[in-house]
């Protein structure tokens, strides 16, 4: 990498765990549209996972990952044993000390600490200029945006809104353990965000409301809601007394059978991102 970067090649990098889906595709190909020579990882990162989650049987298809990466012209693919990234006596973590607190912060201890290891020393080893990551993940982006300022990190952050299926459930290596039936109750997540919006635009203020009322739709169908919370979106400090409807957050987590997936939708100066539906002007 060193070499292309002194031929003035601009690097796009792509981190992901595998098991490639169209939101990984969607962010290889901004990647391909605003670099030169663009990278993936692929490494399911042990030390993200909590005790008794789903590490071991994270699903894993290399070969088929491989192929996604060429069809995409993906220039570089890293696949780094866990004993490379962790070798024996491995013991520095990167924490972002309070936006890794709340919302998926405070069911996932460790969750967002293994992260931010990680994307750190995949930063170091792969030395991108440009890091590509999705929205679904909204704690997560910020997080690493905290990071590389805070640690100086020489990297752009570029954010991609998160790619769904055509009834608005967000994409996810997860979806892969739903059952069929799982996966017809998974459409009510993202109508619980648009159920929160509509609720907002209809000039509901108080998150607690909201919060209660989606949450009883969810649970009301059989989904088991972790945390349905309105927060600002840039500190993520959960709203509790009166919505700031020009800049707020809706993030949720819930359990379909054993399995756990979260989604977003926010507000800033006014305008809506990551929303399910498609807005006016929107292609
Ligand atoms: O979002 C993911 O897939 C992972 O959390 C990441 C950023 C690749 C770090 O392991």
């Amino acid at each position: 990498m060193e070499k292309l970067r002194k031929k003035g090649k601009k690097i796009g990098f792509v981190p992901t765990m595998g098991y490639l889906h169209e939101g990984h595709i969607k962010l290889i190909r901004e990647a391909r549209k605003k670099s030169d020579i663009v990278v993936v990882s692929i490494f399911v990162n042990p030390t993200q996972f909590s005790r008794g989650e789903d590490y071991e049987i994270y699903p894993r298809d290399e070969k088929r990952d491989l192929k996604i990466c060429r069809n995409e012209k993906v220039d570089y693919v890293f696949l780094p044993e866990v004993k490379e990234m962790y070798p024996d006596g491995y013991e520095t973590f990167v924490q972002v000390e309070e936006l890794q607190k709340p919302l998926c912060g405070m069911f996932r201890p460790g969750h967002f600490r293994g992260v931010a290891t990680v994307v750190s020393k995949l930063f170091n080893i792969v030395k991108p200029h440009l890091a590509f990551f999705g929205l679904k993940d909204y704690q997560q982006a910020l997080i690493i945006k905290k990071l590389v300022r805070d640690l100086s990190f020489d990297v752009k952050i570029e954010l991609v809104e998160t790619a769904r299926d055509s009834d608005g459930l967000a994409l996810s290596s997860r979806n892969e353990y739903l059952s069929e039936e799982e996966r017809k109750l998974a459409s009510f997540i993202p109508q619980a965000l648009i159920m929160a919006k509509k609720m907002i635009d209809n000039g509901e203020e108080n998150p607690q409301k909201i919060k209660s009322e989606c949450t009883k739709f969810l649970e009301e169908k059989g989904i088991k809601v972790q945390y349905f919370e309105l927060a600002n979106p840039d500190t993520l400090q959960i709203q509790t007394e009166k919505i700031d409807k020009k800049n707020y957050l809706v993030a949720l987590a819930v359990f379909i059978g054993k399995t756990r997936l979260i989604d977003n939708f926010f507000v800033k100066n006014g305008k809506i991102f990551n929303f399910p539906k498609k807005q006016k002007g929107e292609e």
